[in-house]
């Protein structure tokens, strides 16, 4: 098969949501479609549960099943489908993030009853930044939720996007009997937990009377009615529009059912974007060129306990990668040569020699690599676009045992690397600083420092509202706001200068008064 016909074939998606919309089941839904795995139940949430939250021992066996299911592949009508799996945990966002820059679509779930949710939004804001396709699955159809309208206005006013339905639900809850497919124009008739499912009753025109047959004339009325008005609200679906990022198509269905769960896996199949250009800082690179390229989004430690090794997870994004072979790791100007190199088909890993753009692939390290990183066969640009994004909770970090130091320093680096959290070191002092998403990462942090480095810490609070990095066009007056700036002034682990706003009136006070000055909340910018 040729590259671009390898090409043609993939898809790299994620799916997100707010925890409990229904990630893990649609998650499994797919996989049983894509014959992945035999019966429902076989993957594991990867998500904390709320009594757990702060239980140590619930974080590693986390971390034990989310390297299990990081990645998901599985074959599906002559599709290579990557499924990249996004810790739902606020407390992991950086993490869901940084895999949001590895997939060329997303796929939202949201409950109908909750509609759309903080971290939905959150979420969305990602997407938005790079116009990644998202396609919406609304689910939870079975219960009493609310209204579909209304919930696919609150999707266009909160998470700022256009939504055009491709299906459309018959009643709800109780009540609730099926979807009419407005994309293969058939209808689909709900029966609770059946497994699977007849390929549906397909109506091609909405006044035929088999319509009425088969739900009633009352509900028949209803959804007739229903659709004129989605098709005089909704401008025609448009897949241009869709790929640009600046239309979600909607699906209704009940995931834990296998309701809908077909329709999208089919349509998503259809229009969702094969592995896209991706930019390096030099140009925009095409996944059919020859040379092969690809970067590091993600890197998971402790892979056996004994030993220091760690995975490393590669987008393939362009050529074709393969094992043994020599690749140039731009940022250290050095090349690397990987025998171990691992695919993900469902929840197993096994050894590969060949990997095509869209691709994630596994690569055995032992403390090189570092999330962002880009291989290449001699090209010298990175890729673009891990950003980091200001952190919510601060603490400084004390160590408690001086003869370790040099430990000490090593751990951070290596935590950092694989983004466990981000240190800031401040100029005067060199007190460190490190900034985290949420609160869980200092026990983490504090626990492998001591079971992997030797190190013992504690960390001290600190009273931060925000870390910005910050850069001007006029270097005099950068130089000028250090200065006057120098107790707070601290840099990130790259060494990018950043301001550590103590609290949100005087943040705001700083910006005023030094309007040449740029404050950014994410560091790429
Ligand atoms: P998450 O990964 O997004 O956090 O959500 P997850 O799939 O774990 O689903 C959260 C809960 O919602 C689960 O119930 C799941 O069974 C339920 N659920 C998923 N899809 C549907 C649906 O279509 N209809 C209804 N009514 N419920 C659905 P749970 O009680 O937390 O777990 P479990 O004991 O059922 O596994």
């Amino acid at each position: 098969m040729s590259l671009q016909e390898e090409i043609s074939k993939r898809r790299t998606f994620g799916i997100i949501s707010h925890p409990d919309a229904g990630k893990t089941t649609l998650t499994e839904k797919l996989l049983l479609f894509g014959g992945a795995i035999q019966k429902a139940g076989a993957v594991k949430s990867s998500k904390i549960s709320d009594h757990a939250k702060s239980d140590f021992m619930e974080i590693e066996k986390q971390r034990g099943i989310s390297v299990a299911t990081s990645v998901m592949g599985f074959n599906y009508r002559g599709i290579k489908i990557n499924l990249l799996d996004t810790p739902g945990h606020q407390d992991f966002a950086e993490d869901t993030y940084r895999t949001l820059t590895a997939v060329d679509s997303v796929i939202m779930v949201i409950d109908c009853v909750k509609g759309v949710e903080i971290q939905t939004e959150k979420l969305m804001e990602v997407c938005r930044m790079r116009d990644t396709p998202v396609i919406v699955f609304i689910n939870k159809m079975d219960r009493e939720g609310r209204d579909p309208f209304e919930l696919l206005d609150e999707i266009e006013e909160k998470l700022k996007i256009n939504v055009r339905p491709l299906s459309w639900p018959i009643g709800m809850g109780k009540r609730f009997k099926g979807v009419y497919s407005l994309y293969e124009k058939a209808l689909h008739l709900f029966e609770p937990s059946k497994r699977t499912l007849s390929d549906g009753v397909s109506i091609e025109n909405l006044s035929d009377a088999k319509l009425d047959e088969l739900i009633g004339e009352t509900d028949a009325e209803m959804i007739r009615e229903e659709v004129e008005l989605v098709d005089g609200v909704y401008p025609e679906f448009k897949n241009r529009d869709y790929l640009d990022g600046k239309v979600a198509p909607v699906f209704f269905g009940s995931a834990v059912n296998n309701f809908g769960v077909k329709e999208l896996l089919d349509c998503f199949i259809d229009i969702a974007p094969d592995p896209n250009p991706r930019e390096t800082e030099e140009r925009l690179i095409e996944p059919t060129e020859e040379k092969m390229t690809g970067f590091i989004f993600k890197i998971h430690a402790n892979m056996d306990p004994k030993h220091r090794n760690r995975i490393a997870f590669l987008r393939v994004c362009s050529g074709q990668f393969e094992r043994k072979k020599n690749y140039y790791h731009v940022r250290q100007n050095k090349s690397f040569r990987f025998s171990n190199v691992t695919a993900f088909m469902a929840q197993d890993k096994e050894v590969i020699d060949i990997a095509y753009p869209g691709d994630i692939i596994g690569l055995y390290d032992t403390g090189n690599m570092k999330i962002g990183d880009t291989l290449t066969e001699g090209e010298k640009g990175s890729y673009k676009g891990i950003p980091s994004f200001s952190p919510e909770i601060f603490k400084e970090v004390v160590n408690l045992d001086a003869m370790k130091s040099k430990q000490l320093d090593k751990g951070l680096r290596q935590l950092m690397d694989e983004g466990v959290a981000q240190l800031f070191t401040y100029d005067l002092g060199s007190r460190r600083v490190v900034g985290t998403v949420g609160a869980l990462q200092f026990e983490v942090i504090q626990y492998r420092l001591k079971h992997e480095y030797g190190a013992t810490v504690r960390f001290a609070p600190v009273s931060l509202y925000k870390a910005c990095w910050i850069e001007s066009s006029d270097p005099k007056k950068l130089k000028e706001f250090i200065a006057s700036k120098q107790r707070h002034i601290a840099k990130d682990k790259e060494g990018k200068l950043v301001f550590m706003a103590e609290n949100k009136s005087w943040m705001q006070m700083v910006e005023q008064n030094f309007p040449e000055i740029n404050f950014h909340f994410i560091s790429e910018f």
